[in-house]
């Protein structure tokens, strides 16, 4: 059964609460629990975008030992830490489960074990504290992350680019997506992660602890993205899809000649790892750069009033990517608006801010969690990307 519910008025001030003050606040707040890959995060944020608390754990390192995500481990280790960091979060942001209005948690999509363990943990909650919920799609939760910090107003396109999905979509409101394009195979994470794994970059000193792509970011700045030239993926292909197989399947190639005449052995990063990585994130951010050259073009055309490109999800936190993509919005005269970059990656904050926009643009809140299950498979929105790819839209500006 789901049941509307109005908001409700706390009856004290909070520490760091943002535009309040004493015992009249008509502020709410929202805890969100994001548990879909490996990341377990607990977020506490006020409904006028104060964020109370951002706790998390992260699983990398276990995950690091295994060569990739372990969905067993992962959800094992979801269930083992989500008390201890909500705990965390509730101490960071000064308040007790009597102060929180509403949680909100990631119903999908991403991993099954992940997912399930984030719910069973929030039902529980939920049933205790007598609170209403929000189910969450964890990219919407992405896309929405932008407005915490940033002046982003309905409608504005959005990259979505992380682990498990890349999604250029109009965003029209809360709910209300429209996708123009999206990833055909590995997402852009994805072929970050499977590259810094074959350059074996987790024995790279100055990168060991770091996730794939954050390894390659760090990593390209010392290296000459032209000493290893990549074709330009989908060239011939006028729409807004990704495929970035072929640019890792390249990758590998380029990797296994190294490897070829490589000294140095499994222990050691591959000989001018620099290079392969400063080579693959210009690849990989050219073909990102593209498609939404080309979904700015489109929305030119049927959204006059659209002017706001907003990118999130952990491959934003890309700063290379960040500059070549705010350099395409100015050169159409779009605003440029991308979370700052420990938003980018999953956290709890973005959960609990996409639980207050379905609350604040009236979108029912759930009592009764009885009947609700996860979804590993959910798409976001609608699907408009052969009406973009019919539109046979060439772009103007070639990205280096
Ligand atoms: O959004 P996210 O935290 O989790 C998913 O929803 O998938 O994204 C994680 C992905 C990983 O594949 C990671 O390698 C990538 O984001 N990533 C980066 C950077 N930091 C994290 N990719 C490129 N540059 C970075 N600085
Ligand atoms: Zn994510």
């Amino acid at each position: 059964m789901k049941s509307v519910l109005k908001f409700n008025t706390l009856s004290r001030g909070i520490k760091g609460y943002r535009g309040l003050s004493g015992n009249d606040c008509k502020d709410f707040i929202v805890l969100g629990v994001e548990t879909s890959c490996d990341d377990t995060g607990v977020g506490v944020v006020t409904s006028s975008g104060a964020i109370l608390a951002d706790s998390r754990h992260s699983q990398l390192a276990w995950h690091q030992k295994t060569g990739g995500v372990n969905p067993k481990v992962a959800g094992k280790l979801h269930r083992e830490y989500l008390g201890s960091v909500m705990e965390t979060a509730l101490r960071d942001a000064g308040i007790k489960m009597k102060d929180v209005y509403a949680v909100a948690a990631t119903v999908g999509p991403g991993l099954a074990l992940s997912l399930e363990a984030g719910m069973d943990f929030t039902k529980k909650l939920v049933a205790k504290e007598n609170k209403p919920f929000i189910p969450v799609h964890h990219m919407e939760a992405h896309a929405l992350t932008a407005c915490i910090t940033h002046p982003v107003s309905f409608p504005f396109l959005v990259l979505l680019a992380s682990g498990g999905h890349c999604i250029l979509t109009v965003c029209e409101g809360p709910g209300k997506f429209l996708r123009l394009g999206e990833c055909r195979d590995d997402a852009p994470g994805e072929a970050f992660d499977k590259i810094a794994r074959a350059l074996r970059l987790h024995t790279h000193p100055l990168v060991s602890d770091l996730s794939g792509g954050r390894a390659i970011e760090v990593l390209a700045k010392f290296g000459n993205p032209e000493k290893f030239p990549f074709p330009r993926a989908m060239s011939q292909r006028l729409d807004c899809m990704f495929s970035f197989s072929g640019i890792k399947t390249h990758t590998m190639r380029v990797i296994t000649s190294q490897e070829a005449n490589d000294p140095t052995g499994p222990h050691s990063p591959v000989l001018q790892c620099e290079d392969i990585s400063a080579a693959s994130l210009a690849a990989i951010s050219r073909h990102l750069v593209t498609r939404t050259q080309r979904a700015i073009l489109y929305c030119i055309e049927k959204w006059p009033t659209l002017n706001h490109l907003v990118v999130s999800g952990g491959v934003a936190s890309n700063l290379y990517l960040r500059k070549k993509l705010e350099e395409l919005a100015s050169y159409y005269g779009y605003h440029f608006s991308c979370p700052e970059p420990s938003l980018c990656t999953d956290n709890g904050v973005m959960i609990a801010w996409a639980g207050i926009e379905h609350i604040k643009a009236g979108l029912p809140l759930m009592k009764d969690l009885s009947t609700l299950k996860f979804i590993p498979k959910w798409r976001l929105g609608k699907d408009i990307s052969n009406v973009v790819a019919d539109e046979r839209i060439k772009v103007k500006v070639k990205m280096k």
